[in-house]
């Protein structure tokens, strides 16, 4: 795949200084090693963007961008790899040989196609709205919705005739090629070849990325047939998985928080009335990639999800999903009507906003929630409510918090926050700590709970820190050797990195941390290395570190396996994880 030998893309990459790139774009300042400054990526008030001239790569902790000079060249000037390579070459004076015709003629494609489907969907969200001047009937559905001409025209909403190929006629005469307009999912082919037009008799939703490019569009139907909504599927630009409906207008909004509901209706009626600072999934529960994008966009992620059953499940897994990233959570539970949009129309902003001001932490609307379920004056309803909001006290990682919501539930349920404390997996800690016959838990004692609890997020972040150091000390690796198995990672970019730290310690070759990253050539692989090369190795007593990294890992891995055959309709699930804990 390579365009160029790969010496001559790491001579490249080797004489362009990667602070005197960056610093063209980004005002950079020194700290320790490396430089920081304020990331171009995304919108951040505080530096979380690192540079590394000495390791010759960048990485945000903010947003999780990075990679080395050229992969900083392609992010932020939107060029191709080969394009990146060939202006920093002329940059540093180094001449190229001219490239195999056949790569670049692909890359030149698969960039050109990409290109060709944003334009494409624009005109079809253009094609949309004009059709909305000649649909009285999805006029008529909006206004009904209470959605104005302004709206329409505010958040780009559209119409799909109800015909079998208005569009893509539509796009064929502008000149698009039916395999494009195929690609990005406008059109499908029928049993006998021929081609018809995804969306029909729907009001259209088009979905922007960060960069305002029409992606992907959202259908609904005008009336109570099935299916309700028609999403795009994913296609060479649009990833439902990682991409959320108004981020590129939410991010923008200045805000703090972010209100996240289910529907693109629910976003639109927030929007309306001057809550821009809201985002919806694309049709799909809530991933980590959008848990991530969020977490870096914003401090405090609001769930403001459906009243009804499936949104309070929903909201359950989007706690879980959000307690993996540094991000604060909240829950606005509206009672009364089934969504934010209905309830807006009915009780109008001005409540809504008095919910927002009194909106809970996500473990105090867990506690509220699961407190209902249970009847806490019968006290063996009050252990298994126990056992079970103690399932969501495990994903809080900050001591304080802890402490807090362990008062909360001691409190309601008048049992001593000790015993709490103690199902909650620090048993040892209780007896080994002078003052656990006291009633207020040591704060060394919650703190240790940090390595005993299991995380995933900790337990990566773990990993990374021993491969950290591993790729910077040859000698801890020679002397550990035995205790380090591909076993003690899970994901392809750890094992791969692995693999790269044996094969070059194994023939006693340093590691020169420039070139790590060119073994990479996904992109979100890119990204991680990226992470893991930035993070601060440093250390006094590395063979401890070491010792401590893997003591953390193993004991976090056999929780989680032991967590993971709890399944969770299992009525013995509690008892289980109980015994597990005391056995610790
Ligand atoms: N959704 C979907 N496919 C469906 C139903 C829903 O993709 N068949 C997605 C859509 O993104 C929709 C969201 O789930 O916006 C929420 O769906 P739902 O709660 O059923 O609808 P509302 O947003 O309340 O839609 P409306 O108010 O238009 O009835
Ligand atoms: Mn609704």
């Amino acid at each position: 795949m390579p365009l160029y030998p790969e010496y001559l893309i790491r001579e490249v990459a080797d004489k362009n200084d990667i602070r005197d790139v960056i610093s063209q774009y980004v005002t950079l300042k020194k700290a320790g090693s490396s430089y920081v400054g304020l990331c171009p990526f995304h919108n951040e008030k505080t530096p979380s963007f690192s540079v590394s001239p000495q390791k010759g790569i960048f990485h945000c902790f903010g947003c999780g961008e990075g990679g080395n000079v050229i992969h900083f060249l392609m992010k932020i000037e939107n060029m191709p790899f080969i394009e990146a390579v060939e202006k920093l070459a002329e940059r540093a004076g180094i001449t190229l040989p001219k490239p195999d015709e056949k790569d670049s003629a692909r890359h030149a494609q698969m960039a050109q196609e990409r290109d060709t489907i944003y334009e494409m969907n624009m005109a079809a969200a253009e094609f949309f709205y004009e059709n909305l001047k000649h649909g009285k009937q999805a006029v008529e559905y909006l206004k009904k919705r209470s959605l104005s001409g302004a709206d329409a025209k505010r958040f780009f909403l559209g119409y799909s005739k109800d015909s079998w190929d208005a569009l893509f006629n539509h796009l064929k005469q502008k000149g698009y090629a039916e395999s494009d307009i195929l690609k990005a999912g406008l059109i499908k082919s029928s049993e006998n070849g021929k081609y018809y037009d995804a969306f029909r008799n729907r009001v259209m939703f088009p979905i922007f990325d960060t960069r305002n490019r029409v992606i992907g569009f959202g259908g609904r139907v005008l009336d109570d047939s099935k299916p309700k909504y028609l999403n795009s599927p994913d296609s060479p630009v649009f990833s439902k998985s990682r991409n959320l409906y108004f981020l590129n207008a939410a991010r923008r909004s200045g805000k703090e928080f972010v209100i996240l509901v289910e529907g693109y209706m629910d976003v639109i009626a927030l929007a309306k009335n001057g809550y821009i600072n809201t985002v919806a999934t694309l049709g799909t529960a809530l991933t980590t990639s959008q848990a991530k994008i969020l977490a870096s966009e914003f401090k405090e992620v609001v769930i403001c999800y459906d009243s009804d059953g499936a949104g309070r499940n929903a909201t359950t897994r989007a706690i879980g999903i959000l307690r993996e990233h540094d991000v604060k959570i909240s829950v606005l539970n509206l009672k009364d009507k089934k969504d934010p949009d209905e309830y807006i129309n009915a009780f109008g902003i001005t409540r809504f906003s008095n919910c927002i001001s009194k909106r809970k932490t996500d473990m105090m609307y867990l506690i509220d929630t699961l407190e209902q379920d249970y009847d806490v004056t019968d006290n063996s309803q009050k252990v298994s409510f126990i056992g079970e909001i103690l399932n969501y006290m495990k994903l809080i990682l900050n001591p304080v918090e802890l402490d807090v919501y362990v008062e909360e539930v001691s409190s309601r349920t008048k049992v001593s926050s000790n015993a709490i404390y103690s199902q909650l997996g620090i048993v040892k800690a209780v007896n080994t700590t002078p003052s656990s016959s006291t009633e207020t838990p040591d704060i060394t004692m919650i703190a240790q709970r940090k390595t005993v609890m299991s995380s995933d997020a900790a337990l990566e972040r773990t990993r990374e820190l021993m491969l950290a150091l591993l790729l910077a000390n040859k000698s801890v690796y020679k002397r550990k050797k035995q205790s380090i198995t591909p076993s003690l990672f899970e994901s392809e970019v750890h094992r791969k990195l692995l693999s790269y730290i044996l094969a070059f310690y194994e023939i006693d070759k340093a590691i020169d941390p420039t070139q790590v990253i060119d073994f990479f050539t996904e992109e979100s692989e890119i990204r991680e290395v990226s992470r893991i090369l930035s993070l601060d190795n440093k250390t006094d007593d590395a063979d401890k570190a070491f010792d401590d990294y893997l003591k953390v890992i193993n004991e976090r891995m056999n929780r989680k396996n032991i967590l993971s055959q709890l399944n969770g309709d299992n009525p013995d699930k509690i008892e289980k994880l109980n015994k597990f804990i005391k056995n610790q």
